[in-house]
């Protein structure tokens, strides 16, 4: 079989992750081992167990990839790596080992943005189904535990440029979910959790006000549009620190302080909780709570994804990142979009969280054009994506 056999490493979290990917266009192998059981007891990831955790992991993690895709080290055309945007000391594991590899096999080695690989998790999986017309311009909504950005994507003779047309004033959506999960004594991520727990409470019953969840500034309209003097160009920006607070006094005025304490110590008490493990010692309060939490988010990523669509006269939305794996956000964004007859493309709900098959996806093309990375580059923690 002829191609371009690229081996992704991606390190930048909570996840050590290798792949091997086909020229951009097949999945060949996956493999990615999760730092959960490490970060859960302190609710969050920390920085440091992180690095050690990466350092333990990488190389069974390639080993494993390469092995799957009956690949032996020698035989792949070159290593792509997570540069950033993540954590520094994350990042430079999966770099320093990406360079050893590139530079004892003596093959090309390519730095990958963490975003554009989220991006190209899209482009790879619609390839591999065979659907290779692409209509621009492209949107993709990025969202995640760090970004919830919108970028306008432009392909041009194998290369790929991204305008920033929006992206959250504080906290992102996936941090957001991460936060009120905690704040609940749900555990760490709080995302999956409070997808699964969503369907059993009623998404009506909480309702939070505009200006907890719109961002608004003196030139901002309740959709998000931004237009601003300097620039013609209207952005569309998200803000979810303010919903996170809405609940922390919801929780107070309603006196839930001591069943969530008592939930944190029952569920830190279960190996694995399951759905009825959550939903053995989650009260209907908390349930509805939950359900009008992600509700809320859910209609705000959307409406401002598809007025953002709207105003720039979009062809295609692509929504990505671990957020995109919701359940909620997909049937609904796909509903949204199909009334505007707008199609919209999400991963597999693997590779919309951080995995490194989309690493290696995104780095076809700079292996094509031949932009390859210099040994002596770094991580850098907040890389920007254009
Ligand atoms: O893309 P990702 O794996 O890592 C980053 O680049 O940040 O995203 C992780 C984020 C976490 O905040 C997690 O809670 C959220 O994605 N997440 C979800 C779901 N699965 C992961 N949020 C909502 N629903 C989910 N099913
Ligand atoms: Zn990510």
């Amino acid at each position: 079989m002829h191609g371009a056999y690229i081996l992704g490493i991606e390190s930048s979290c909570d996840e050590t992750a290798a792949a091997v990917v086909r020229s951009g266009e097949q999945l060949i192998s996956n493999v990615v081992a999760s730092q959960i059981a490490t970060h859960q007891p302190y609710g969050g990831v920390v920085p440091e167990l992180a690095s050690r955790e990466h350092l333990k992991a990488i190389v069974p993690v390639v080993r494993q990839a390469l092995h799957e895709a009956n690949r032996t080290y020698k035989s792949v055309d070159a290593i792509a790596v997570t540069r950033g945007p993540g954590l520094a000391g994350s990042l430079l594991v999966g770099i320093s080992y990406a360079k050893a590899l590139a530079f004892a096999l003596e093959k090309p080695l390519i730095a990958v943005n963490h975003l554009e690989g989220h991006i190209h998790a899209v482009l790879l999986e619609e390839r591999q189904k065979g659907n290779r017309e692409l209509q621009f311009p492209v949107l993709a909504l990025v969202v995640s535990g760090g970004h919830t950005h919108l970028y306008l994507a432009a392909e041009k003779e194998n290369s790929w440029t991204y305008e920033n047309i929006g992206h959250t004033r504080d906290d992102a959506a996936g941090e957001a979910f991460d936060k009120v999960a905690k704040l609940l004594g749900l555990g760490y991520p709080g995302g999956p959790v409070i997808d699964r727990l969503a369907p059993h409470g009623d998404a009506n019953a909480v309702k939070f006000q505009p200006a907890q969840i719109k961002h608004r500034d003196r030139r901002g309209r309740a959709d998000g549009r931004v237009v601003d003097a300097d620039d013609p160009r209207p952005r569309y920006d998200f803000s979810y620190s303010g919903i996170k607070t809405a609940i922390l006094r919801y929780v107070e005025s309603h006196d839930m302080r001591s069943s969530i304490e008592d939930r944190r110590k029952r569920l830190a008490a279960i190996f694995k909780p399951k759905l009825e493990d959550y939903l053995s010692v989650c009260d209907r309060q908390t349930l509805d709570l939950v359900a009008s939490f992600q509700r809320a988010i859910v209609q705000d990523l959307i409406g401002k994804t598809l007025a953002a669509a709207q105003e720039y006269n979009i062809a295609t939305l692509f929504v990505t990142g671990g957020v995109a794996a919701n359940q909620e956000l997909r049937i609904t964004f796909e509903q949204e979009a199909a009334k505007e007859g707008m199609p919209v493309y999400f991963p597999s709900r693997p590779l919309s969280t951080d995995n490194a098959a989309m690493i290696a996806a995104a780095a076809y093309p700079k292996f094509i054009a031949n932009d390859f990375a210099d040994m002596d580059f770094s991580a850098e923690a907040g890389l920007v994506l254009r």
